[in-house]
């Protein structure tokens, strides 16, 4: 296999990659909610409506059933102590609110360790009902009792910290996490319009991985995993259907700012 490569072409297959070579898989799926747009961003401002095409309304069936490759072909490249982490939201679909936990069933073989809620400020607006602000990220471990969880490299401050009681005033970030989406003005904001925070990523590759290791990312888009990866002097190896956005992650990588 290739290392610090994106290949161009369906994850749905990765003979590139050989069984248990991987030890992370983090990755966030086409969501299947007609996104086909996307703006074209220029000196932080929005210079066109028509950007980078990204196109997800498959029939659900379909949907469901290349995730259900994907994951299959993840599982196989996973090494036995190797986690995977899985970011989905819920969707409306004919009106009616589907949950992503649907997934699991795909993921029998894995070991549910999290339901990590990724929590933000803005979005989802609607006057009929609740905003969504909210979407999961399910931790799965291969092994049920052994895998990387590199606590200490992600301990946030404690807001309640007592020198009496604690040893040290930092805690673990618990399964909410508040982390802003990728605005508009976000100096880490490219054409892609689905793009994940960079500072969510970096916290589960520190957590989940040591220096070196490799990880997956089968759903690249415009290559958020790769650019935390290597700053975090991991290996990263991934895939994504449209050159455009590996282009996009192509000069994010050269950049790589810090
Ligand atoms: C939600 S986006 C990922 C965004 C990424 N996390 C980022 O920060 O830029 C999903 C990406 O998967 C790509 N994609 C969809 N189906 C694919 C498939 N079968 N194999 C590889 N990539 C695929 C889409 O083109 C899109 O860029």
């Amino acid at each position: 296999m290739k290392l610090n490569h994106i290949y161009n072409s369906s994850s749905e297959d990765m003979r590139e990659i050989p069984d248990e070579s991987v030890d992370l898989m983090v990755t966030s799926p086409p969501y299947n909610i007609n996104i086909s747009y996307g703006n074209k961003w220029e000196n932080r401002k929005i210079v066109a409506t028509k950007g980078q095409k990204y196109d997800d309304k498959m029939p659900e069936e379909l949907y469901r059933l290349m995730l259900n490759n994907v994951l299959r072909e993840s599982i196989r490249v996973l090494k036995p102590n190797g986690s995977m982490y899985l970011n989905m939201k819920n969707r409306m679909v004919k009106g009616n609110l589907i949950s992503p936990n649907w997934v699991l069933d795909y993921l029998e073989k894995m070991h549910l360790k999290n339901i990590i809620i990724w929590q933000f400020d803005w979005g989802g607006s609607t006057n009929k009902r609740f905003a969504s602000r909210y979407e999961n990220i399910f931790f799965l471990t291969k092994n049920r009792d052994k895998w990387t969880f590199n606590l200490e490299d992600v301990m946030v401050p404690s807001v309640n910290y007592r020198p009496d009681r604690y040893k040290t005033q930092l805690k673990n970030p618990s399964d909410v996490w508040k982390i802003p989406l990728v605005s508009g003005n976000s100096v880490e904001r490219t054409e892609h319009p689905a793009q994940y925070p960079e500072k969510m990523i970096e916290r589960i590759i520190k957590v989940a991985t040591n220096e070196g290791d490799v990880v997956l990312d089968p759903f690249m888009g415009s290559g958020t995993t790769a650019l935390v990866s290597c700053r975090l002097k991991r290996k990263y190896i991934g895939y994504e259907i449209y050159p455009d956005y590996i282009d996009i992650a192509k000069k994010r990588l050269e950049q790589k700012i810090e």
